[in-house]
């Protein structure tokens, strides 16, 4: 009772009192319901956004979406939640990996300590999010449904007994996690859930740029102990290949951060591995938008040279949101494509906890 009064007081007056001193945690799941239809082929690099109706399918299905809430102790932003939407291969831990000799990899720590909730999801079909049996129904139309589904959830019910919903939803995306916030922005634009989009470890992705699928063999194959019992539309990394998702020069990231990313490597399905190339397809999102890259990033930027101008970058990235509020990009200096998980990590945290509080009012 008391503590819903409070919310409601600080709701309404919306403003920032000081930053929490310690954060709480708690997993919940939140059910969706995906009633779209999907492309037939999968490896429609578009998800279907250019298909006609004779070459889709309906997905009509509820799923359970599991996501890790945190939230300031005391005193915090109490109407902006950001919606934390892993990439390929990994799961919700990305936000909060608990590898111990390095404190400060987790953002959702290092936001939670600067005043704000977080909700880091499993996407459909990934870590304990419900899986459907048919990989072929995990695609970006399907998923990208589901995390709006989500964000619309979390603006009009309660999350957690006793805390309002939230009035301001920003969307922080990693690699193909942004590549899933960019398609809901796609098929979505002005009805958009989210107050605004960070997009990390992402850029236009060309057709040609995506390996050969033989890069993401079946997850029943890599590992039957574990996989053994999925479709094999259910794919992943292959053994000893995540080094791709550092600095090139090992001094930049942790050896143990590499095993533990190999240990807890997750799953992701075809339809996603190819759909990615959607990304290159304009919309119409009328919020602001930020991406941010980090310099070292072998899949976008090391021997591209496409990183190396910002005004250049950002001339070319932002061609696809042409109604977007305001839009920039951030090169990150020495961070790899996963930027959460190497000794850099902190700078790109800075940078997304600006752009929160630039894109919901917050006081910088
Ligand atoms: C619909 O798309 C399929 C696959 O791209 C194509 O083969 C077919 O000709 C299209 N049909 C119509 C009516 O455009
Ligand atoms: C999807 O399923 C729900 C519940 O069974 C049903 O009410 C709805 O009409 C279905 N949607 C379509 C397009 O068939
Ligand atoms: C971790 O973050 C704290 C507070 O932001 C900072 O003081 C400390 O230097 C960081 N540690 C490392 C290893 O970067
Ligand atoms: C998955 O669903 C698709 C579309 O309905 C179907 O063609 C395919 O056979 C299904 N795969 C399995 C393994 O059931
Ligand atoms: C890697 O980074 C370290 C520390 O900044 C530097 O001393 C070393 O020369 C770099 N190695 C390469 C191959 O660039
Ligand atoms: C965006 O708006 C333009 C102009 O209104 C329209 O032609 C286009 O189809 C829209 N794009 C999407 C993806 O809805
Ligand atoms: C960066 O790109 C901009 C826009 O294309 C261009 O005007 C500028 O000269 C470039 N700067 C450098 C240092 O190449």
């Amino acid at each position: 009772m008391f503590l819903s009064a409070l919310s409601a007081l600080f709701y309404l007056s919306s403003i920032y009192v000081a930053a929490g001193a310690s954060c709480a945690c708690s997993s919940v799941t939140i059910p969706v319901r995906v009633d779209t239809l999907v492309p037939k082929d999968v490896t429609d690099i578009y998800g279907g956004l250019k298909s006609n109706a004779s070459s889709l399918r309906p997905v009509n299905a509820t799923y359970d979406v599991y996501g890790v809430f945190c939230r300031p102790d005391s005193y915090f932003f109490l109407g902006v939640l950001q919606l934390l939407v892993h990439g390929f291969t990994y799961d919700s831990q990305y936000w909060s990996p608990p590898v111990e000799e390095f404190r400060n990899y987790s953002y959702a720590a290092y936001s939670c300590d600067r005043g704000l909730s977080s909700l880091a999801i499993d996407w459909v079909g990934v870590g304990l999010s419900s899986r459907p049996a048919n990989s072929s129904d995990v695609q970006f139309l399907s998923c990208a449904s589901a995390v709006s589904q989500v964000a619309r959830y979390v603006k009009t019910n309660s999350i957690v007994p006793g805390l309002l919903p939230f009035e301001k939803v920003i969307g922080i995306g990693h690699s193909a996690g942004s590549g899933l916030l960019n398609f809901g922005a796609i098929t979505e634009g002005a009805q958009s859930p989210f107050a605004g989009l960070i997009l990390t470890g992402e850029l236009i992705v060309q057709s040609g740029e995506i390996p050969p699928l033989s890069a993401a063999p079946p997850a029943r194959d890599v590992d039957p102990l574990r996989w053994g019992a999925l479709d094999p539309g259910y794919i992943t990394s292959l053994a000893g290949t995540r080094s791709a998702f550092y600095p090139p020069n090992a001094t930049s990231f942790s050896p143990r951060m590499l095993q533990f990313d190999e240990f807890t490597k997750d799953v992701g399905t075809v339809g996603a591995y190819y759909q990615i190339l959607s990304n290159s397809l304009a919309t119409n999102y009328t919020g602001p938008v930020a991406k941010v890259i980090g310099s070292e990033d072998q899949l976008f930027c090391v021997g591209t040279g496409r990183c190396a101008n910002v005004t250049a970058l950002t001339a070319a990235e932002r061609v696809v949101w042409p109604k977007a509020q305001r839009f920039e990009v951030v090169v990150s200096q020495g961070s790899g494509h996963c930027m959460n998980l190497d000794f850099f990590a902190n700078g790109p945290f800075n940078t997304f906890v600006h752009y929160v509080k630039q894109f919901t009012g917050i006081p910088l």
